[in-house]
């Protein structure tokens, strides 16, 4: 596991895109794991200035995201979908039909989740995954429990999770699903190389996950065992 302590966000996030980049450039047809979340959103800010000046290009990446809201449909506000729509894929000359986020709204949720981890194997697995990581240990939305959930799931989310995310939903718990399709650890733990990033407020649970126990109390505490885990942080030396 490498630490690396960045001086502020955007030292992280030029940092956390120097790895994506180099990835992309070494293998132009890398399977990128996405995450979505605030932390993320300077990190793919580079990439599209990058992307824009000519220096990389994803035409041949694929990418699959870790999770979407059960009941948001591709076009709600708040829907992941979006998210990466809005904040990544429409800008930058990625394949669209190559970008694979969960279906929240699928009728039969247990098909969906059993194709979305076929889709990983028939892709050959992550090269990258990228992580952000909840206050509670979570990644994807792997949630503290008693076991450690391998494959693609619905997960009931917890009061934590929603209260965090009641910000991107104008601050409306009431407004924020209570469930979603979350990969498992099972693809994360098997990406050929995993990129956690995290900001200033993350440092408790970083210590905890990383320096702690590996138990599903805290799901991010199994990265522990990841054999190429790069963790950019910045916050506190710890
Ligand atoms: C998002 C995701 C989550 C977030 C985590 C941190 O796709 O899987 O695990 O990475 O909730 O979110 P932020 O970055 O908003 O603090």
């Amino acid at each position: 596991m490498k630490i690396v302590f960045a001086r502020d966000y955007k030292d992280m996030s030029r940092k956390a895109a120097n790895i994506v980049s180099a990835q992309v450039i070494l293998k132009n047809d890398s399977v990128l794991g996405l995450a979505t979340g605030g932390t993320p959103l300077g990190l793919y800010a580079q990439l599209i200035e990058w992307q824009r000046k000519d220096d990389i290009s994803f035409r041949g990446v694929r990418s699959v995201n870790l999770d979407e809201y059960v009941g948001l449909s591709a076009e709600h506000p708040q829907s992941y979908r979006r998210y990466m729509n809005e904040s990544f894929f429409n800008r930058i000359d990625i394949d669209k039909a190559n970008t694979f986020v969960p279906d929240g709204t699928a009728e039969d949720l247990q098909a969906e989740c059993a194709a979305y981890d076929r889709r990983i194997e028939s892709l050959g697995g992550l090269d990258l995954q990228l992580l952000g990581i909840g206050h509670n240990g979570h990644i994807g939305f792997n949630e503290p429990g008693e076991d450690f959930r391998m494959n693609t799931h619905v997960v009931t989310l917890s009061e934590n999770t929603r209260r965090a995310n009641a910000r991107f939903f104008d601050g409306n718990m009431e407004l924020v699903p209570k469930q979603a399709v979350t990969m498992g650890l099972l693809h994360i733990m098997q990406a050929r190389r995993v990129l956690l990033v995290a900001g200033e407020d993350k440092r408790d649970i970083l210590l905890r996950a990383l320096r702690g126990p590996v138990t599903p109390k805290i799901p991010a505490s199994i990265l522990q065992l990841h054999a190429n885990l790069t963790v950019i942080c910045c916050c506190e030396p710890f």
